[in-house]
Formats: C-alpha cells, sequence, structure tokens
C-alpha cells in the first residue's frame, strides 16, 4: 500500500511538470484528490490491513494528500500569473501610432455663417429665438397679412403638408410666434431652415437658410432700421461696405425694401461677378411692421412700431466665400467642406 501510495504521487507530480493547463489542472485535482479519486480508493482498502498498519499508512496517505494539494495550489498560482501577463501583452495600447491621419470634422461653412450672423445681433441687443420647419398656414401666411390670393401661396410655390400645415416658406413666421409669445417691447432674430417649390440651379435649392430679425418698441422708425442693417452690413464685410435700399412689396412690412450691397468681389468698382452693377443684388428684404400684423399678434399699433428683415444665409455664405454654385453647399463633398 506504501508502494501504492507513493506511485500515486510520482503519477500525480509527473502529469503536472507536463506543460499543464489549468483545466487540466482542475481534471487532474479530481481525479486524485476527489471524493471518487484514487487517494479515497486507497484508503477504502484500509480495512484489509493490520492495526499496527493502520495509523501508518493513514498518517502517510494524509502526507501525500498534503503534497498533492501544495503542489496542484502552488502550480494553479504559476499558470494563473502567466495567463495574466499573456493577457495584459496582447492588451497593450501604443501610443506610438499615428494619429495625424484620422479626420477630424468641423461646423459647416453655413452654419459657421448662421453662427457669425447671430453673434453679430447678440452684440448689438438682440436674442436669438427658434421656430418650427413645419409651420401653420395661419403663422405663415395669414397672420403675416399674405392675402388669399397671394403668389406663394399657391401649391406650385410652397409645400403643404395638408390643408393648415405646410414647410415654412420662409422664417417670418417666427416674427408672430415671438410677438404672441412675449409681446412688445422685443428684439430677436432667428436663423434656419426654409422651403420652397423651386427646381435646383446654382442659384435655387428647395431647401435653404433665412436669418430673420424683429424689433418691436415705442418710437421705432425707418431710420432704426437702415443704421441696424448698415452697421451689421459693415461688421460682416468691411467698413467699405455701402447699402441701397430699393423699394419693395411685402404683405407684413409697409413701406418695405430690398437691401443691396456693394460687389464684395471688386468693392463697387464693377466686375462680370456684379454684372458691372458694382452692387450684390437682393441680399435681404426688410420694412416696417405693418400695423394689421401688430394688431394680429395682440400688440398695440398705436403705441408700438417695429421693423423686421430677412436675408438669406446660402446667399451671404455665397457672398462671402465667393461660392458660385449654391449645391455646394448642400452635397457633402468633403472636398469643398474641408476649404472652410
Ligand atoms: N420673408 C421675406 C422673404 O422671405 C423677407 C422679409 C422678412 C421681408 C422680414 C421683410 C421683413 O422674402
Amino acid at each position: 500500500m506504501k508502494e501504492r501510495l507513493e506511485a500515486l504521487r510520482d503519477a500525480a507530480f509527473k502529469e503536472i511538470q507536463d506543460n499543464i493547463d489549468l483545466n487540466e489542472l482542475e481534471e487532474l485535482r479530481v481525479k486524485f484528490l476527489g471524493k471518487k479519486g484514487e487517494i479515497t480508493k486507497i484508503l477504502r482498502d484500509m480495512g484489509k490491513l493490520s492495526a499496527e498498519m493502520r495509523p501508518v499508512i493513514g498518517q502517510m496517505a494524509n502526507e501525500v494528500r498534503a503534497d498533492l494539494e501544495n503542489k496542484i495550489n502552488e502550480t494553479k498560482e504559476i499558470l494563473k500569473t502567466k495567463a495574466k501577463e499573456q493577457r495584459i501583452d496582447s492588451e497593450t495600447i501604443d501610443i506610438t501610432v499615428n494619429t495625424k491621419d484620422i479626420k477630424r470634422g468641423h461646423r459647416h461653412p453655413l452654419i459657421q455663417t448662421a453662427e457669425e450672423l447671430e453673434d453679430l445681433f447678440i452684440s448689438m441687443g438682440f436674442s436669438v429665438v427658434t421656430g418650427p420647419e413645419i409651420e401653420t398656414v395661419e403663422n405663415n401666411f395669414d397672420a403675416l397679412n399674405s392675402p388669399d390670393n397671394h403668389p406663394s401661396r399657391d401649391l406650385s410655390d410652397t409645400f403643404y403638408i395638408n390643408d393648415e400645415l405646410l414647410l415654412r416658406t420662409h422664417t417670418s413666421p417666427v416674427q408672430i410666434r415671438s410677438m404672441k409669445k412675449y409681446g412688445a417691447p422685443l428684439r430677436i432674430v432667428s436663423a434656419g431652415r426654409t422651403f420652397r417649390y423651386d427646381d435646383v440651379d446654382d442659384t435655387h435649392s428647395p431647401m435653404f437658410h433665412q436669418l430673420e430679425g424683429l424689433v418691436v418698441d415705442e418710437n421705432i422708425s425707418m431710420a432704426n432700421l437702415i443704421h441696424t442693417l448698415d452697421i451689421f452690413i459693415k461688421e460682416l464685410f468691411g467698413d467699405d461696405m455701402k447699402t441701397r435700399y430699393r423699394p419693395h412689396h411685402f404683405p407684413f412690412t409697409e413701406p418695405s425694401a430690398e437691401v443691396d450691397v456693394t460687389c464684395i468681389e471688386c468693392r463697387g468698382e464693377g466686375c462680370p461677378a456684379c454684372n458691372f452693377t458694382g452692387w450684390s443684388m437682393e441680399l435681404l428684404g426688410c420694412g416696417m411692421v405693418h400695423p394689421q400684423v401688430l394688431e394680429n399678434c395682440g400688440i398695440d399699433s398705436e403705441k408700438y412700431t417695429g421693423f423686421a428683415f430677412g436675408m438669406g444665409i446660402d446667399r451671404i455664405a455665397m457672398v462671402k466665400y465667393g461660392i458660385k454654385d449654391i449645391r455646394l453647399l448642400f452635397e457633402n463633398d468633403n472636398r469643398f467642406l474641408e476649404q472652410f
């Protein structure tokens, strides 16, 4: 029996030496030390021994068990450490890898322009508000004093969703929303997307962007309008810029004007970009808020007057950056966008 125990220990030790892994080690533990394992088998035969031999073999069996347990635990620790080292090796991050080729995006030139415009007006004391792209016919036309037969209401000019809702054709409905919400006095700008049933060409897109402005207070006059817009244009394009106010018609302002500014390419000399007129045309529309529009929003038109303006952000971005084709702004071609 003594020999059996010794042989068993040698066999177990030999197996452990042989490149064992953690699973195999556990199998080995069960095989030798488990309830049905080799040592238990040997101990079961103890009954056959003489009374003197029993304690001797018993003690020896315990020693072999202890030896094996120690060896197995020791080996387990070594294997675990090895596995951990291997994992650390395989998961290391190489911080010397070149990251220069990773492309980082930036704001779209249109958003940059819109934010620049907003910032200029914020510096003049305006607040920035927003309005929804899906508007009511009421806010987009009716409350803005637009007559029932106005051509812009036509199905061929406007994207209707149903009889009451449409994709806003301009940002002017934000005027209505703001006056109804905040009353007078008021000084706001609002930038956003607008939609018209236009065919795409180099200066037209069915989706474009406007910045709306509105001031309502006591004693607001055309002089305030012109002064504000002149300062704005000079801040945006430079001190040498001149403006030209051409009479125009909008249902929601009276009087109304369209504003041209000095051609940014030739600074007024005349060049192909401005058809040799010296002017960049139709950069914005503006006028004194029609008293009926104030009344429609619950503002006393005897006490308050106001001015409003709306400009094409796409047009301004194109003039500012010398972009000849509006489609470039919406095609998301990186070769174009990377230049800004
Ligand atoms: N909403 C007008 C347009 O889209 C522009 C405008 C705004 C004119 C405010 C006057 C006052 O053409």
